[in-house]
């Protein structure tokens, strides 16, 4: 209930930030957001709130996910585990630009809303507008009986818990397991066999015990981290499953430590950003040990090649990368989901290290309610 919650949120139990207290907790609020949804019977996730038959889950055609910030971010995994598990034609875009340029309202189309707050402006008027076309729209919402949670026709709470901190980190996470809900259950209305079910369903039930692993690199990430204090500017790079990875990591970094960083697609370093790589500029690079690993390791070759300092985000240490860190295997459509958690303890320290005021970053808002 709300009261519970808002004597829990406030106390820091322990942490010198709220960003710490919430990194932490990721552990127990996976744990929320899984609690009571799966069905091992049909292998897949019953989401009560939705809204949404079979019959709409089957008739769809396309996905189109919109949100603000972290919420983008994690709508873009979301997109990318929609087409893979379900094999519906998915993207996401931020409201903010989806409002303003006279968007084309499919009936065959399913939105999605997504925000912490649910009181986004950009991204509550991008719903109203669907709404006024008559789209048809869900929230993947954290704060319950929020304005776009209660707007929209259905969707999945997020169950991470308040977030005080204003940088986006375990509602981040949740989100993209909401996602990965979704997809399963929709997969599981469409094409996805149970086998695929199944195999999705042990993962995510893993999620909690390697986030807690996660958890113990944080000594050695934090000693990384302070090399990276020094650094004037910062690539992020990953390839499709690891790209919105990358974004994020890139955007909590800029946010909270005002490190200049850039996110790129891996593959496309060398149209462009490639210039940029030296010394000075190192380079996070996530490499899932999936079909994409010899490209990526390429990629660390070429950065190499450039002097740049590397640290990879993999699941073995590795040989071109100055620095790996190492996080626990899961499935591959979920892999998104953990490799994002090192990133954060890496920016959070790097501002540390920096001295910022790391839950109140200069210039940002928890949630921007205005224009
Ligand atoms: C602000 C915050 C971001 C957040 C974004 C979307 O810009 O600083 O951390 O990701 O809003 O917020 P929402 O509440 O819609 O997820």
């Amino acid at each position: 209930t709300t009261v519970e919650w808002e004597a829990e949120s406030y106390d820091m139990a322990g942490h010198d930030t709220y960003m710490h207290k919430e990194i932490v907790e990721q552990v127990d609020a996976v744990d929320r957001v899984l609690r009571g949804r799966i069905d091992d019977r049909f292998a897949t996730v019953r989401l009560g709130g939705l809204n949404l038959d079979a019959r709409e889950a089957r008739s769809m055609r396309r996905v189109k996910i919109l949100g603000c910030g972290s919420a983008y971010h994690a709508g873009q995994i979301g997109a990318q585990m929609i087409e893979e598990l379900a094999r519906i034609p998915a993207d996401a875009e931020p409201a903010s630009e989806f409002r303003y340029r006279n968007p084309v309202v499919d009936p065959d189309t399913l939105y999605i809303a997504v925000s912490q707050s649910g009181e986004t402006y950009d991204t509550l008027a991008a719903v109203q507008e669907l709404k006024r076309k008559g789209a048809r729209v869900l929230g993947v919402v954290n704060v319950v009986g929020s304005a776009i949670a209660r707007e929209t026709d259905g969707g999945v709470y997020v169950h991470a818990g308040p977030e005080v901190c204003v940088v986006s980190t375990k509602c981040f996470t949740n989100t993209a397991v909401a996602f990965a809900l979704l997809a399963l259950h929709l997969g599981r209305i469409r094409d996805l066999s149970v086998a695929d079910g199944k195999r999705i369903i042990e993962g995510l039930r893993k999620l909690p015990g390697q986030i807690a692993e996660i958890m113990e690199l944080e000594d050695h990430i934090a000693t990384l981290a302070k090399e990276f204090a020094d650094a004037k500017s910062m690539m992020f790079v990953g390839r499709v499953r690891g790209y919105p990875v990358a974004r994020e990591a890139s955007l909590k970094l800029k946010e909270i430590s005002y490190i200049h960083a850039e996110a790129y697609p891996a593959s496309e370093l060398k149209h462009g950003p490639l210039a940029l790589i030296e010394p000075a500029t190192p380079t996070v690079a996530i490499v899932p040990r999936d079909d994409l690993l010899e490209k990526n390791r390429a990629t660390l070759e070429e950065i190499k090649a450039r002097s740049g300092r590397i640290l990879a985000v993999a699941h073995e240490p590795q040989e071109k990368a100055d620095d790996t860190i190492v996080v626990p295997r899961n499935e591959p459509e979920l892999d998104p989901v953990l490799m994002g958690i090192p990133l954060q303890l890496l920016a959070y320290h790097t501002a540390l290290a920096l001295g910022r005021d790391i839950d109140k970053p200069r210039n940002l808002a928890k949630s921007v309610t205005v224009e």
